[in-house]
């Protein structure tokens, strides 16, 4: 497997979860990748492990939501490794578990901030890159809650609906380029909940995790995923075996929105 050998590639949010697979993956495809993240320790943990499977990686600190260090992440990136030509804009939040009129203003921006302006940003300064090659590829993590929505969270639904826009937005703007710009939206995928586990109590983090198992068994495939089978999409996404494919939102869920729980009734 060495589809993406002499690529350079960048992940943001590959401290942990999906981003952490997709670096990996990719680094075991050939390609030297820039790991990213807001948390330091984890982000240096995934170089670590890319070191010691024999690939190439440095570490950026960048939080994706200011301008000035999604910037400093490509151009650090470009001097490092010697140029970019793989984007995964992976970092995300999910935000607070509420209806609408209980959100805070702020709360509501930072979700925004961070799913869709980083994506924004981060797109913004490797575009220019890509431009200049008439070659790159941008891989948006979205989410199957853009395309279906799910109760108590309308900024990261409506953040994960936009990035899926966006996605087919920029693959109209540039495709003539050979720039391509494709979304994966995971369903259930196995994260220890992701970051949030870390803000919730033993208890909360045992009954949180029983309802996502839960709610995963009425998936078609019954299960929730592993990350490393949300990044072996994001490879072949970023491989020339995907030369054709650009604006796609790739579902990778378990078949969970291709259908709705029948429950009893389909007996
Ligand atoms: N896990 C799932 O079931 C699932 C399902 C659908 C979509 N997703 C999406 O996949 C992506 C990864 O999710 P995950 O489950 O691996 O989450 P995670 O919380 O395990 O990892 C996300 C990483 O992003 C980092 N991050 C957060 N804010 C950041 C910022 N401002 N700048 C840079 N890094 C930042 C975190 O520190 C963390 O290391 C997210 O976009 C999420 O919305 C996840």
């Amino acid at each position: 497997m060495s589809t993406l050998l002499g690529k350079v590639a960048v992940v943001t949010g590959s401290g942990n979860g999906i981003g952490r697979a997709i670096a990996l993956a990719m680094a075991e495809a050939g390609a030297a990748v820039t790991v990213s993240d807001v948390l330091v320790e984890d982000g240096e943990r995934t170089v670590r492990e890319i070191l010691a499977l024999g690939g190439s990686a440095i570490f950026v600190r960048t939080d994706i939501s200011v301008a000035a260090e999604a910037q400093n992440l490509i151009d650090t990136t470009v001097s490092a490794l010697g140029g970019i030509d793989i984007l995964v804009n992976n970092a995300g939040m999910g935000g607070s578990s509420a209806r609408l009129h209980e959100i805070e203003p702020d709360d509501f921006d930072r979700v925004l901030d961070v799913n869709l302006r980083g994506t924004f940003l981060c797109s913004k300064f490797a575009l220019p890159h890509f431009l200049a090659k008439r070659d790159g590829r941008i891989i948006n993590i979205a989410s199957t809650y853009g395309i279906v929505a799910a109760p108590k969270s309308a900024a990261y639904c409506a953040t994960k609906a936009g990035i899926i826009h966006l996605t087919r937005q920029l693959a109209v703007d540039y495709g003539p380029d050979q720039i391509r710009v494709n979304a994966i939206c995971p369903g259930y995928i196995d994260t220890s909940l992701g970051r949030r586990a870390a803000l919730l109590s033993a208890e909360e983090l045992v009954d949180a995790s029983a309802r996502r198992e839960k709610a995963a068994a009425m998936q078609p495939l019954g299960r929730q995923a592993q990350p490393s089978e949300v990044a072996s999409v994001a490879v072949f996404l970023a491989g020339d075996g995907a030369s054709f494919m650009t604006g796609s939102i790739v579902t990778v869920d378990g078949g969970c929105t291709t259908t709705f729980n029948y429950g009893e009734a389909s007996n």
